[in-house]
């Protein structure tokens, strides 16, 4: 569906990933993203390039899943696990209806730092 959520006066405000987004969200990114579909590709070249069989893939923040599902798409036969995660549930509701024909997980839910356990050495540094 085109987006036109911004056009006129009325228009939602403060903005969310909500419903009135979710639904017109595939128009509104490619629009708002500089070279969002150059990236997706990219995305998509890298995990052709460097995943190997029984690797595992997530998309954190997967909004309707159009990177998961073009990943999936292409890379059939090729033992990747695919998960999407979002913490939006329109979101993940039009991602899990994208997914239905490929080979991919789409999971509600939040992603949030954790805090790091005592005793626990910070990622990259040495020890
Ligand atoms: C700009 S969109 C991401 C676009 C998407 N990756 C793509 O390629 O089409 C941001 C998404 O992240 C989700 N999000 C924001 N904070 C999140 C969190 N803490 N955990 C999971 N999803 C989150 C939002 O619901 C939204 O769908």
């Amino acid at each position: 569906m085109k987006d036109l959520l911004f056009e006129g006066p009325g228009s939602p405000s403060p903005f969310a990933f909500d419903r009135s987004v979710a639904s017109v969200f595939d128009d509104m990114i490619v629009r708002s993203v500089p070279c969002y579909e150059l990236v997706t590709r990219a995305v998509i070249d890298l995990v052709q390039r460097l995943a190997v069989p029984g690797d595992l893939v997530v998309d954190l923040g997967c909004s309707t899943g159009t990177l998961l599902v073009a990943l999936a798409d292409e890379t059939r036969e090729t033992g990747l696990r695919l998960i999407g995660v979002d913490s939006s549930e329109p979101m993940i509701e039009q991602a899990i209806r994208k997914a239905e024909a490929v080979q991919a997980e789409l999971r509600p839910g939040s992603c949030a730092p954790t805090p790091a356990s005592p005793g626990s050495t910070p990622p990259g540094s040495s020890s």
